[in-house]
């Protein structure tokens, strides 16, 4: 799989970045005499798509195989109907969608702990003491949640589609992070600005009590930051409708392939094209296994001529590397699928490890303040 980033951005030092990270990563956990704790999360709310592979999926693959590093995989419902009120079904069918489409990828619950948010009512309690800490500025400034603010609100200046559960849901994120006391967070680079609140929260905590939530912790961010929908104009997403989801069938995904933008400007096979805002081409530089083949095809298809590769060529190319990629993946969800207690045990288990960790953070934290028993 070749890599394309583009966007080199300026990141606070605590913020490591695709392979490079994951090698710190390696380095710190092999250093540590005690487990390295790794915590990453989705919001439930509907089927995952390629982006969620590559842009995450993908690293946690490899996170839960490293020695001495301990994997919580959190499905954050609470999160999830904190803009869903009015539709829990959706939060419903998700929780389990999305645990499938976990294992479809060989998330493992024996690897690492499948967590429900809501199963660790220990996350409400730290949220209400969390939130005691955090200021209305600093969610009122949070990037994240004002963008998320506006596309909820769909205009409407007064917010008043937003919960109050929304607005703070970055502070009960802070909770999911040092309820088992965090080290590692693997998140999108949208989520840095949450991370930020909860380093804050922590030093604040830390400071004027004594040392609770003792390790220095950092945002490990994916290898591929991006990834365009299939429209080519915004980045894939299912609710915009353009997004190829891991369970999609062969013929949906052909169908997806086939409607994508190339060249507008190339009318015939042999005029030179461009590869800028080729949708097509902007997918082989993420999925294509061979990179040198590709530049060949790249070379071809810009220079023009009789040796150029056709856009019906290059968008079959792309399906038959979409199946490769997919296919084993719809086999193992079909396994999965097939005995739904796998899903029902994960969950579980996983919550219910996590529930232990939870309570004797609070202990910590409550002895810390003074205030275990009145
Ligand atoms: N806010 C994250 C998202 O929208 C999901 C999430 C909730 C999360 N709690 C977390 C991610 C803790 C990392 C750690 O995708």
């Amino acid at each position: 799989m070749t890599n394309n980033t583009t966007n080199i951005k300026e990141y606070p030092a605590w913020v490591l970045k695709g392979k490079e990270g994951l090698e710190r990563t390696k380095e710190l956990a092999s250093k540590r005499e005690s487990l390295v704790r790794c915590l990453t999360g989705m919001r439930p709310s509907g089927k995952l798509h390629l982006w969620h592979y590559v842009g995450a999926l993908q690293m946690w693959k490899e996170l839960q195989n490293i020695d001495n590093i301990d994997c919580l995989f959190l499905i954050a419902d609470y999160h999830a109907l904190s803009d869903n009120f009015d539709n829990p079904d959706i939060v419903k069918q998700s929780v389990r969608d999305v645990a499938l489409d976990w294992m479809s990828v060989w998330l493992d619950p024996k690897k690492a702990h499948f967590v429900v948010q809501s199963y660790v009512p220990e996350t409400a309690e730290l949220t209400q003491f969390l939130q005691t800490f955090i200021t209305k500025p600093q969610l009122d400034d949070n990037p994240t949640l004002k963008n998320e603010m506006r596309q909820i609100s769909s205009g409407k200046k007064d917010n008043s589609d937003i919960s109050v559960a929304f607005y703070n849901y970055p502070t009960s994120q802070a909770a999911d992070i040092l309820l088992p006391k965090w080290e590692i967070v693997a998140v999108g680079e949208d989520q840095i600005p949450h991370i930020e609140m909860t380093r804050r929260v922590a030093n604040k905590i830390n400071n004027q009590f004594r040392i609770v939530f003792p390790h220095k912790p950092f945002a490990l961010l994916g290898e591929v930051p991006k990834l365009m929908g299939v429209d080519g104009k915004e980045k894939m997403s299912k609710s915009l409708g353009n997004a190829i989801m891991l369970s999609d069938s062969k013929e949906e995904v052909e169908a997806k392939v086939k409607k994508m933008y190339t060249d507008p400007g190339r009318l015939k096979k042999t005029d030179p094209g461009k590869l800028e805002g080729n949708v097509v081409f902007t997918y082989l530089d993420v999925f294509f296994e061979d990179a040198s083949l590709l530049q060949d095809y790249k070379d071809r298809y810009t220079r023009g001529g009789n040796n150029a590769p056709g856009d019906m060529e290059m968008k079959i190319m792309l399906a038959d590397t979409l199946h490769r990629l997919l296919e084993p993946i719809r086999e193992r969800r079909k396994e999965a699928e097939e005995n739904p207690r796998i899903v029902s045990d994960a969950l579980e288990e996983g919550s219910a490890y996590e529930r232990k960790i939870a309570q004797q953070t609070l202990i910590d934290l409550k002895d810390a303040m003074g205030i275990l028993r009145y």
